[in-house]
């Protein structure tokens, strides 16, 4: 029989230019629930902007993107979260001065939506929602390794534990899938292992579908299921690990660069 199930996220010949230049040039691509998709290229590729196109941040030109069911381009940031489908920044984005625990609260405020004035006198559903909110934020503190943090300024942390938080900001929202961008930047090589772990982890235990745009070629040929690689706004190949590797298009534009 046919597999006529849709894909989780599909992107459609989507484009986006900044003046006079074409950032993203009729890309497609599509995520499969459960996968670790990657996408890499040079710098300026179009990476981030794809992201931001997927993520609300910017409307795409023309073309079309699905999420679970949803048509999301030109969608706000906030309802795409609401369907399930939140990312990190390629430059961390915490509230540098609240505490690790305060961002992870404040951060299922944005998704719920919550009524102030309930809030403000306290009815009793929203206590039941504050305490279910810090329970959800203890759990992801604990799995990830930051209890001892919680109430630390989120500036105050290392940098690869800056990179942890922004992660668990993701993950007390119940994501269906997460977007990260270069989530192993700055991390040192004992941190990227970890990282590597994490990610898959992520997949395994709580079957979250994962984009990632990452340079280190290692944490990305180890943990991708597909890979898709950009050059100039374009996509110069979408395929397994083993195939990426040994493509000479892909070794001239991206590989090669870094011997
Ligand atoms: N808001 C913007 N205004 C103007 N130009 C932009 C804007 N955002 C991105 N660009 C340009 O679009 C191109 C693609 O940028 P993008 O940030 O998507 O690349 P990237 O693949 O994420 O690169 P990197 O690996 O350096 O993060 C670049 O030439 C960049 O300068
Ligand atoms: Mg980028």
């Amino acid at each position: 029989m046919l597999n006529m199930q849709p894909s989780l996220l599909s992107v459609d010949s989507i484009a986006l230019s900044f003046g006079g230049l074409l950032a993203v040039d009729r890309v497609s691509f599509a995520v499969e629930s459960g996968q670790i998709f990657s996408i890499i290229g040079p710098n300026g590729a179009g990476k981030t902007t794809i992201f931001n196109c997927i993520s609300g941040f910017y409307a795409p030109n023309t073309g079309n993107i699905s999420f679970n069911g949803h048509a999301i381009e030109g969608r706000s940031s906030h309802k795409i979260a609401k369907y399930g489908l939140v990312r990190t920044f390629q430059n961390i984005r915490l509230f540098k001065e609240m505490t690790v625990l305060e961002n992870l609260l404040v951060a299922q405020h944005n998704i719920a939506n919550r009524n102030l004035i309930s809030g403000i006198i306290k009815l009793p559903q929203y206590r039941k929602a504050e305490s279910e909110a810090l329970d959800k934020a203890e759990y992801w503190l604990y799995q990830l390794g930051l209890t001892a943090f919680a109430n630390r300024e989120a500036n105050s942390l290392a940098y690869g534990q800056q990179r942890t938080l922004e992660i668990a900001r993701c993950m007390v929202t119940e994501p269906t899938m997460l977007l990260l961008d270069e989530p192993a930047a700055g991390l040192n090589p004992k941190e990227t292992e970890e990282l590597d772990e994490l990610i898959v982890q992520l997949r395994d235990m709580y079957g979250i579908t994962v984009l990632l745009i990452e340079h280190d070629m290692k944490l990305v040929m180890n943990i991708s299921d597909r890979i898709l690689v950009l050059d100039q706004g374009r996509v110069i190949a979408n395929d397994l690990p083993s195939e990426v590797q040994s493509d000479p298009a892909v070794i001239s534009a991206y590989l090669g660069e870094e011997e």
